[in-house]
């Protein structure tokens, strides 16, 4: 069983209650469950393939999930990027390689799944692209209507194929990814569609799942976990499912949440930085990490629980350290990730630079989405192929061989 509360006021409400924030205070809700029925235990979980629905009892979904097989996503050691920045038992949980990309796809299949147990006829959301990717494939899985709003020209190409693929209805509005949110909300409230942002506390649930992974590919707790932050949904989520493992007495310790911004786009990290009791608005966030240009992360005050609780940190890199990271995973690791992605480990780098980090330290840098995503950005960054008559003498004098 399972029911929403206010992380707040600790109002409940029904599992069925479509309702995005607490009709009492306002504040966001979370999904609570009665942690003493859950009768599955961990090496029952281990003999299942490795995916989302590993964990289905920790899940609030009754009926056959909407899946495209979400999760399983790799566990790599960065071996020569650990070297060089003096991390030896640095990791990268690269859920680029989910089924549209990015880690958005494990809160869909919950959202998606959820939308048709509460007998939704249409979802919608606001999305830096990723978001928009995902919902478009899942509600075409479950075969029902989706609208996205992006903000014009702030979206990388990539995403913006998928949604319009998928067969989505695509808005630009002229704004940033903060207004797009806030009309997607108003919209879904006024007209009774289902609003999949991180705002809905079921998506969530999904996305928790990053963590659970982790801790079984390792086959133990890493000291830290860093995620790049930008409406702040994933590193509460991963945070939340910890807390229920440590509830359920499955593990003793939960890792150093660690949140990584752009310079650009760092609300987060200004209220850790400055103890401020909520999080600040920036009213014009800019980055080349597209994703995540946000300035006012709806799940602020979830996410600085996360990292206060947890003892972790959070960090902001300039655009110039999210791209050569980008290049260094790439050509370093053979680890091909979009920009926003490439921001947890290049934070990682500078904690560790500025003398933050213990260097025997087990962290786990979550890289968020796939290099395809962003082909523009890429391309910016390389030479152009070398373009030469159809003859090996040409072939061999371009090789300098
Ligand atoms: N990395 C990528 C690749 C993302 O697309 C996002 C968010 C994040 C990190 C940040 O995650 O918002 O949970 O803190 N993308 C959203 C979108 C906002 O619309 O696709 P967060």
């Amino acid at each position: 069983m399972h029911r929403l509360v206010c992380i707040h006021c600790n109002t409940q409400y029904p599992p069925d209650a479509v309702i995005y924030t607490c009709s009492a205070c306002g504040h966001l809700l979370t999904v609570e469950y009665d942690i003493d029925t859950i009768s599955v235990s961990r090496s029952d979980l281990l003999s299942r393939p490795l995916s989302v629905w590993r964990y289905r009892e920790l899940l609030p979904v009754d009926i056959p999930p909407v899946t495209l097989q979400e999760g399983g996503t790799p566990l790599y050691h960065l071996k020569r990027i650990g070297e060089e920045i003096g991390l030896k038992n640095l990791y990268a949980k690269h859920e680029g390689m989910n089924p549209t990309g990015s880690f958005k796809d494990r809160g869909m299949t919950l959202g998606v799944s959820m939308a048709i147990q509460l007998n939704m006829k249409m979802v919608a959301c606001a999305s830096t692209g990723n978001t928009s990717a995902s919902l478009a494939a899942y509600a075409a899985r479950a075969g029902i209507p989706s609208v996205v709003l992006l903000p014009a020209g702030k979206v990388a190409i990539g995403k913006v194929a998928q949604a319009l693929m998928h067969g989505a209805r695509v808005i630009s509005i002229n704004g940033n990814f903060d207004r797009a949110l806030e009309m997607v909300h108003e919209l879904c409230i006024s007209h009774g569609i289902y609003l999949l942002n991180s705002v809905n506390p079921y998506r969530l649930e999904g996305q928790k799942t990053i963590g659970y992974e982790v801790i079984d590919q390792l086959g133990y707790v890493p000291d830290r976990i860093v995620l790049p932050v930008g409406n702040a949904g994933n590193i509460s989520a991963v945070y939340k499912g910890l807390t229920e493992w440590l509830d359920l007495g499955w593990i003793d310790t939960i890792p150093k949440m660690t949140g990584i911004q752009a310079a650009g786009s760092a609300p987060v990290v200004r209220a850790i930085q400055g103890d401020l009791p909520s999080v600040v608005p920036d009213a014009s966030p800019e980055t080349v990490a597209t994703a995540i240009r946000i300035g006012a992360p709806v799940n602020g005050e979830k996410a600085l629980i996360a990292i206060r609780k947890t003892g972790g940190i959070a960090e902001s890199v300039t655009d110039e350290e999210i791209l050569s990271m980008q290049r260094d995973l790439a050509r370093l690791e053979g680890i091909g990730v979009e920009p926003a992605s490439a921001a947890s480990v290049a934070g990682i780098k500078k904690l560790q630079e500025i003398g933050m980090i213990d260097s025997d330290e087990e962290i786990v840098c979550v890289v968020t989405g796939h290099l395809l995503k962003d082909p523009q950005t890429v391309i910016a960054q390389c030479s152009p192929p070398i373009e030469i008559d159809a003859t090996l003498p040409a072939l061999l004098s371009a090789l300098q061989l």
